[in-house]
């Protein structure tokens, strides 16, 4: 009797035409959480620091029966974290060693737009792409991953994406755990599914996109930590194509101290942190001798959502396993103050609107030949967005960390108070993002804002912006075909 329900539910949501295949979790946590490297990198004489990635293809052994071919930065699957200082001179010599082409974004990156890695700097195979800039933003836990326009969900899927740390002078004061790889965790999570051990992107009807029913974080399904210190600190990003979590646990509170773009302005104690793709929250979890924590993600708020168990989501299952050590090297409290930081909002020259329904922003799909906006270099903008839909998007806007000043005219929850460069945006609800263009782009070469559900921004949910100077006119991008 107790499976009756389950086959009713799935019996209806086969006439409305989508098909859901929950998270299997797997029998135990008991293998080791890999650590993605980080990465080497040496100086040049001007004192740039040079980073190499190469993305190529390989084989991964995720289970125990099989081997998947997977794609990866340096190796098989995902890449090493990248990590500079605030201020220093960067450059990656990006090599694709694909058979298609691609490109390498660094998401939620200040940065010129011709180093950006959007669909505008295509690498093709076996070429080398070298962009370098200069770090200037907060320390934060970054990302990259490639942005190829209509193959963005494809090549992220199959193992393309790494992590980007900044580090500054404010998050060494902040006194977290900083020793990478022992209390200073990456937590990657992604959603995959597999046949015949082989990585499959079937969406299954669903309308956000592909949910994976297996979980795996950094590359690792049923993974366990051990853990040595008093706190420890998850640098948690949701790298899966749509699916959004919330992560918890089930038997203590966590304390949140960044989001997508760095420190808040103080730590904030929660139980639950809701993850939209491409979001990152940096948590600490205090932990007892000789015990044992769960992180797990459980049913996420979507919002008003149509059909809540086809559109993002519905499961709840055990992520990572945290397994302390007998005994715990002491840990130091995090500073009670953080980081100041926030734009003025009464400066604000432009409101632009953005609704986002279906595949389209403001009634229109993503035409690489087409510059949907010109901002005015070195002023405030508010971007109101409003998701049109009865289902899920998110907002993600390149070169910028913004402010959520409210949603629906409401003050937001204290973390979507801190920098953030994406947001989940509720079916049916207006998120007014404030947000400073500080430097001057190129007439004719673009930023991107897209949703970062990767389906929807593959399918056409993107549009491009350049910062230009007062007067100037933006041109079509070169050498992008129009009619999109
Ligand atoms: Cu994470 Cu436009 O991307
Ligand atoms: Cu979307």
């Amino acid at each position: 009797a107790a499976g009756a329900p389950a086959v009713v539910a799935a019996g209806s949501l086969a006439a409305c035409g989508a098909s859901v295949s929950p998270v299997t979790e797997p029998d135990a946590f008991d293998r080791p959480l890999l650590i993605p490297p980080l990465a080497e990198s040496s100086v040049a004489a001007d004192g740039t620091r040079v980073f190499t990635l190469e993305a190529r293809a390989g084989t991964s052994r995720f289970l125990d029966d099989a081997t998947t071919s997977t794609w990866g930065f340096n190796g098989d699957f995902l890449g090493p974290t990248l990590r500079a200082e605030r201020g220093e001179r960067v450059a990656v010599e990006v090599t694709n060693s694909l058979p298609e082409t691609t490109s390498v974004h660094w998401h939620g990156m200040h940065l010129p737009a011709a180093m950006d890695g959007g669909p505008h700097q295509s690498v093709e195979p076996g070429q080398t792409w070298r962009p370098e800039w200069t770090i200037d933003q907060a320390g934060a836990t970054l990302w990259y991953h490639p942005h190829p326009h209509g193959t963005t969900e494809q090549h992220v899927y199959q193992g393309l994406a790494g992590l980007f740390l900044i580090d500054d002078g404010e998050t060494e004061a902040a006194a977290l755990p900083d020793e990478y790889g022992v209390d200073d965790i990456p937590v990657i999570v992604q959603d995959k599914s597999f046949d015949d051990g082989e990585l499959t992107i079937d969406d299954g009807g669903n309308e956000v996109g592909l949910l994976g029913s297996t979980i795996m974080v950094n590359g690792t399904i049923g993974a366990v930590l051990d853990v040595t210190t008093e706190i420890v600190r998850l640098r948690i990003l949701n790298g899966s194509t749509a699916r959004t979590y919330s992560f918890g646990f089930a038997d203590r509170s966590f304390t949140l101290v960044a989001s997508d773009g760095g420190l808040l302005r103080s730590p904030v104690e929660l139980d639950r942190i809701r993850l939209s793709p491409a979001e990152r929250a940096e948590i600490l979890v205090r932990m007892e001798p000789g015990t044992e924590a769960m992180l797990h993600s459980f049913k996420p708020e979507l919002g008003r959502v149509a059909v809540p168990f086809a559109v993002g989501g519905n499961d709840e299952f055990d992520v990572l396993r945290l397994r302390a050590a007998d005994s715990l090297a002491p840990s130091s409290e995090p500073a009670g103050a953080f980081s100041e930081f926030g734009l003025d909002a009464a400066a604000v020259a432009t409101t632009r609107t953005f609704q986002l329904q279906g595949r389209e922003i403001n009634g229109q799909r993503m035409d690489m030949g087409r510059i949907d906006e010109s901002v005015q270099v070195d002023t405030t903008e508010i971007w109101e967005v409003r998701n049109q839909d009865l289902s899920p998007h998110n907002f993600h806007v390149h070169d910028v960390q913004f402010e959520v000043l409210d949603i629906d005219g409401d003050a937001p929850p204290p973390e979507l108070a801190g920098r953030k460069d994406t947001v989940y945006t509720e079916p049916q609800r207006t998120y007014r993002l404030l947000m400073r263009f500080e430097d001057y782009s190129d007439p004719a070469m673009p930023y991107m804002y897209h949703c970062h559900l990767l389906r929807h921004e593959d399918e056409g949910l993107m549009g491009q912006f350049v910062v230009l100077a007062p007067g100037e006119v933006a041109q079509p991008p070169a050498g992008a075909s129009s009619g999109g």
